[in-house]
């Protein structure tokens, strides 16, 4: 098949354009961390339960205990999984929870009258820190 010849340059010119609102949604950005990205977010909406008063599923996540509490722990609802697997988003069952896509229990973050969402940021953040290996 012959390429047409507009085709080369305007592969160029979309590849740029990616490249550029990449940059610009922060692709390029140092990776999210625990400690600046990640912890606020349990902070704001996890430790009410999983934090100093109250460990539903013998889990805290607040400041300081949330590391050891999940990176490499094995879940207690889906014992073949890990809550947090560094390098592997997709089988951290923290990952899951917050997805709404686990085998058991609820979607976190639970609420009253049901479970709620994070923001597709939020989500967004944790997992970017889980594929960048979860370090501390
Ligand atoms: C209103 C209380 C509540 C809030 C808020 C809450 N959780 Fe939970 N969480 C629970 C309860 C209760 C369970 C066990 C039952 C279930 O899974 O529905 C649980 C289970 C879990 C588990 C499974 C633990 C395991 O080892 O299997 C994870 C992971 C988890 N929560 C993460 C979170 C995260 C992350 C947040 C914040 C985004 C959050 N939860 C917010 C109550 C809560």
């Amino acid at each position: 098949m012959k390429i047409p010849r507009w085709l080369p340059p305007l592969s160029v010119a979309a590849a740029c354009v990616l490249g550029w609102t990449g940059a610009f949604r922060g692709q390029t950005a140092a990776p999210p961390t625990l400690a600046k990205d990640v912890q606020p977010i349990f902070d704001g909406n996890c430790i009410k339960c999983h934090g100093p008063k109250e460990q539903r599923a013998h889990l805290d996540l607040s400041a300081g205990k949330s590391f050891a509490m999940i990176v490499g722990v094995p879940s207690v609802q889906v014992d073949t999984l890990v809550r947090v697997k560094p390098g592997d988003p997709e089988n951290s069952y923290l990952m899951q929870k917050i997805r709404h896509t686990a085998a058991q229990g609820r979607g976190m973050p639970r609420g009253f009258f049901g479970s709620s969402w994070l923001s597709d940021r939020e989500i967004e953040t944790i997992r970017a820190w889980i594929a960048n290996g979860a370090k501390p």
